[in-house]
């Protein structure tokens, strides 16, 4: 189902205890209009500008008390929201719902590029999570074990001594105990889910999108197949595709027409793309050898993966241009290597160009182009040597 209405309204005539889960994505009181475009210049906006702070949370509260009304005994609540209000919001849940259904704060954490802000970047939002009462639905879900983790920790069994510390459990013969068949590690509240990127198909070029992959995480550990998810603020209706894809039911509320014509779109054909950083994890993006790491790691540079002709680059620019570095590979001619790195280079708009080589004839040096140089050991891949031959050209 979807409304196009305000919710407080809509809710209203939602009838006593009938929905499994609310994921609320309210505007945070950023104190913005979010405004952004989809490919086809189709512009979409939603206003998070209010006159006070006290407005805002008598808006939330209104709805909260709504939401807490058509949950049923079992249900979960998912508020979303981020330092703007983040810590007023947890005062009215507990208000709301009671201190004691206080359940989780998660953290949703990705990776942001971006070095113009001063202070820390922030990379995380926060999700509340309440229940009606204690007797709320939970499905637990198991993780792999840190690297870190132990044989031990895995497989033996743990007790406690005298003074109430864990201890590993050992029989009276000395040998180890065994302890219970374990499923994993229990998931954790911190998701590290990646942001849409912006080439991403699941994209719809609606302001605040979160990703489907972060809403079926939600829907998953709080619902059973067939449960009723409503999200009051449905936006580009990303619950809604989610709940969709995991045979759950849908309510989607929101204000804005565009909105609800986006959801009503995206409920069409539901799909969701697949982060390939979360299937095979950030070690698979690890394209460089031992060999090549170390000899990068000998400058200040930001290593490159996954790209054809370059392995790196400087962190400091030379005539207010990027520096790019290149390691000729075992089985590539001096020439390929050369080429590799100059096309590469030209298209990044390169000031300089650096090839390693481990071995440097008097030929290689007549066929190089003007800006670039070739360091011909590894012991003398040094900044210093490299900001001493750029100086020389
Ligand atoms: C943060 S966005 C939700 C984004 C959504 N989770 C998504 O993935 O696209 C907040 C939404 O709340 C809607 N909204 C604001 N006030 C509302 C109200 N009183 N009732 C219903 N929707 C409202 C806005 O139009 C906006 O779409």
């Amino acid at each position: 189902m979807l409304i196009h209405e305000d919710c407080l309204s809509a809710m209203k005539r939602l009838s006593d205890n009938s929905v499994d889960m609310v994921y609320m994505d309210p505007p945070f009181f950023t104190q913005k209009t979010h405004t952004l475009s989809n490919a086809s210049g189709i512009r979409y906006e939603f206003s998070d500008v209010w006159n006070s702070r006290e407005e805002y949370l008598k808006f939330i509260k209104e709805r909260l008390i709504e939401c807490k009304r058509v949950m049923n005994a079992k249900a979960s609540i998912f508020l979303h929201c981020d330092t703007a209000a983040s810590h007023h919001l947890r005062v009215l849940l507990d208000d709301v719902f009671g201190e004691s259904n206080f359940r989780s704060e998660i953290i949703w954490t990705y990776k942001r590029w971006s070095n113009s802000k001063k202070g820390l970047l922030p990379g995380h939002q926060t999700i509340f999570f309440y229940s009606k009462t204690k007797d709320y639905i939970f499905n637990t879900f198991y993780g792999d074990y840190s690297p870190t983790t132990n044989l031990d920790q895995i497989l033996q069994a743990r007790e406690r001594d005298a003074r109430g510390k864990a201890k590993y459990k050992y029989d009276s013969n000395g040998s180890i105990v065994l302890g219970k068949e374990k499923k994993g590690v229990p998931l954790s509240d911190v998701w590290e889910i990646p942001f849409l990127n912006p080439k991403a198909k699941e994209r719809t070029g609606y302001p605040t999108q979160k990703p489907i992959e972060l809403l079926e995480k939600i829907i998953k550990i709080s619902t059973s197949e067939g449960a009723t998810v409503l999200d009051p603020f449905c936006g580009s209706g990303t619950t809604l595709v989610a709940a969709h894809l995991l045979n759950r039911r849908y309510i989607g509320i929101d204000i804005n027409p565009d909105a609800i014509t986006l959801s009503e779109k995206r409920l069409e054909m539901p799909f969701k793309t697949e982060s390939t950083l979360l299937k095979v994890g950030s070690g698979a993006y690890q394209t460089k050898s031992q060999r090549e790491l170390s000899i990068l790691q000998q400058f200040d540079c930001d290593i490159v993966q996954r790209n054809k002709g370059i392995d790196a680059f400087l962190k400091k620019y030379y005539l207010g241009k990027p520096v790019a570095l290149r390691i000729q590979k075992e089985h590539e001619s001096f020439e390929d290597a050369l080429a590799l790195l100059s096309n590469a280079g030209k298209k990044k708009g390169c000031s300089f160009l650096v090839l390693i080589t481990q071995h440097l004839t008097p030929y290689m040096q007549n066929i190089l182009p003007d800006n670039m140089i070739v360091l011909p050991s590894l012991e003398c891949v040094l900044n210093d040597e490299i900001e001493q031959q750029l100086g020389n050209l």
